[in-house]
C-alpha cells in the first residue's frame, strides 16, 4: 500500500514550485547551459523550494533534479525525480505553456507523479494503483484509435537539423495524423494525453525528470507508454511513446521505430 502523504507532499512542492516561477516571471535573466538549451533564475528558485518542501518531511530520502541536484542515499529507497520548470524556453518567451514535475520511485519502480501548471492552476496527480486526478476530479485519454484522427505531439531535441532521425520521425507522423504538435513541454504533453486532450506523444531526447511523473500520470489514466518499439519503458534511456492505448500506439510503433 502507498502513502497517500506521497502525493499531498508532492502537491505542496509542485504549488511552490509553480508560486516560484509566476514571481519570477517578469524580472529573469536568461543564460545558455548550452546552445538553445536554456536557463532561468526561476528553475533553481523554483528546485530549492520544491527540495525544501519534501526534504523537511522526508530527510532521508534520495533526490534528483535538474539543475545540478543529485543527492543520493544509498540505504533509502526512495528517490523523488525532480524537473522546477519543464518549458523553460515557453518560460522565457512568456508562451504559456510550462509546468512543475515531480516524480517519485521506491525500488527504481514509479510510484508517484504530479505536474503542475501554474499559469492553468492545474494540478495533474497520480498515485500507483489509485488512477489519476485533474484538480482531484478523474481523468481518462480520449478515445482516438485512427492515426488520421489523432492529435500527437513530439518533444525535439533543443538543436535538431535536417538529418536528425527526430525530424525523419516528426515528417513521417505529419503525413499520417490528422495534427501534429511541438509544443515545447514533455511533462505537459503527458499530463495532456492521460487527460484527453492530446492523443499520443513521442520523444527520443528525454531525461529522467522529463518522464518520471508524466509517465505514471498516463499509465494511471488508463493510457500506455513503451519504447518507439513498443518495448518496455525505462526512464533512463531517451526513447518514450505514450498514447490514449488504443491502436493508434501500434501505428505509431511502425511510422517511428524503424527510422534512422
Ligand atoms: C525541455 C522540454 C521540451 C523538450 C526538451 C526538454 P526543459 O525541458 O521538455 O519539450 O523538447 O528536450 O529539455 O529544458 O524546458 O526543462
Ligand atoms: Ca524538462
Ligand atoms: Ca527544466
Amino acid at each position: 500500500m502507498i502513502d497517500t502523504e506521497f502525493v499531498s507532499v508532492a502537491e505542496n512542492a509542485a504549488r511552490r514550485g509553480g508560486l516560484v516561477l509566476q514571481q519570477w516571471s517578469e524580472r529573469f535573466t536568461v543564460r545558455e547551459k548550452s546552445p538553445a538549451n536554456l536557463v532561468t533564475e526561476a528553475d533553481f528558485e523554483s528546485q530549492k523550494a520544491i527540495l525544501q518542501t519534501i526534504r523537511a518531511r522526508y530527510p532521508e530520502h534520495s533526490f534528483l533534479g535538474e539543475e545540478g541536484l543529485c543527492e543520493s542515499r544509498p540505504d533509502s529507497e526512495y528517490r523523488w525525480i525532480i524537473d522546477p520548470l519543464d518549458g523553460t524556453s515557453n518560460y522565457v518567451h512568456h508562451f504559456p505553456y510550462y509546468a512543475v514535475s515531480i516524480g517519485l520511485q521506491c525500488a527504481e519502480s514509479l510510484i508517484v507523479g504530479v505536474i503542475f501548471d501554474p499559469t492553468r492552476d492545474e494540478m495533474f496527480s497520480a498515485c500507483r494503483g489509485h488512477g489519476a486526478t485533474l484538480n482531484n476530479g478523474p481523468i481518462q485519454p480520449s478515445a482516438v484509435d485512427e492515426i488520421g484522427q489523432a492529435m500527437a505531439v513530439a518533444s525535439l531535441p533543443v538543436s535538431a537539423d535536417e538529418r536528425s532521425p527526430a525530424v525523419n520521425r516528426f515528417l513521417r507522423v505529419l503525413e499520417s495524423a490528422q495534427t501534429v504538435q511541438r509544443t515545447g513541454s514533455a511533462a505537459l504533453n503527458l499530463a495532456y494525453v492521460a487527460a484527453g486532450r492530446l492523443d499520443a506523444f513521442w520523444s527520443s531526447s528525454l531525461k529522467p525528470w522529463d518522464v518520471a511523473a508524466g509517465a505514471l500520470i498516463v499509465e494511471e489514466a488508463g493510457g500506455r507508454t513503451t519504447r518507439m518499439d513498443g518495448s518496455r519503458l525505462n526512464i533512463e534511456i531517451p526513447d518514450i511513446l505514450a498514447s490514449n492505448g488504443r491502436g493508434i500506439h501500434e501505428e505509431l510503433q511502425g511510422l517511428l521505430s524503424d527510422v534512422s
